[in-house]
């Protein structure tokens, strides 16, 4: 299976109730065999409207922050979310609409087979790294998971928040293209 042809199905995915609000299903944007994949928490409202994840103010700061590291959602990254239906009011994904959704994303993972996995936020860090996964604790440490390199680190709408953490996150991105350099993996730019 192709992933438009996973991405077809998933369109029509009544799984969870999340389906009953969404405007688009927002499935994931990028490089359809990338070797470095995000991960972040699920579609907000501009998400939403647009069926593209991070599109919204943090998506800019998110941008940014794979720029500054020659990473790019156009060239060589592939950026889905946990959840591909919008969670009303921008609550977090409950852990059975997380169940239900994870599926799919496995399926991605299977078709894409990235290197490297950046859970962007606590929620996928906490479903995809461990259960009690702190990202102020823990952001930048990369871990191996069935032969991935797996890392968690800030979300940008957190740091929206609180900007303290902004130079905490750029030195994560940075450690990734380290570990890019480390690992030899050829991006393309
Ligand atoms: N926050 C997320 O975690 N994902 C998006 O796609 C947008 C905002």
């Amino acid at each position: 299976m192709t992933l438009d042809e996973l991405e077809l199905q998933c369109r029509n995915c009544k799984k969870c109730a999340l389906c009953e609000g969404r405007t688009n299903l927002v499935f994931g944007v990028g490089k359809k065999d990338a070797d470095i994949m995000l991960i972040g928490e699920g579609p907000g409202e501009n998400e939403d409207l647009q069926g593209e994840p991070f599109v919204g103010r943090s998506g800019k700061l998110l941008d940014k922050f794979l720029e500054s590291i020659d990473l790019s959602r156009n060239k060589n990254v592939y950026i889905a979310n946990m959840v591909k239906c919008r969670p009303p009011q921008n609550r977090d994904p409950k852990p059975e609409e997380q169940d239900m959704c994870i599926q799919w994303l496995r399926e991605q993972f299977k078709i894409i087979k990235p290197k490297i996995i950046i859970c962007v936020g606590r929620i996928s860090a906490q479903r995809l790294i461990s259960p009690d996964f702190r990202v102020t604790r823990q952001h930048g440490e990369f871990i191996e998971k069935g032969g991935v390199l797996m890392m968690g680190t800030f979300h940008p709408a957190a740091i929206l928040r609180n900007p303290n953490n902004k130079e905490l996150a750029f030195a994560d991105w940075l450690k990734v293209r380290d570990k890019i350099e480390e690992l030899g993996i050829e991006v393309e730019s």
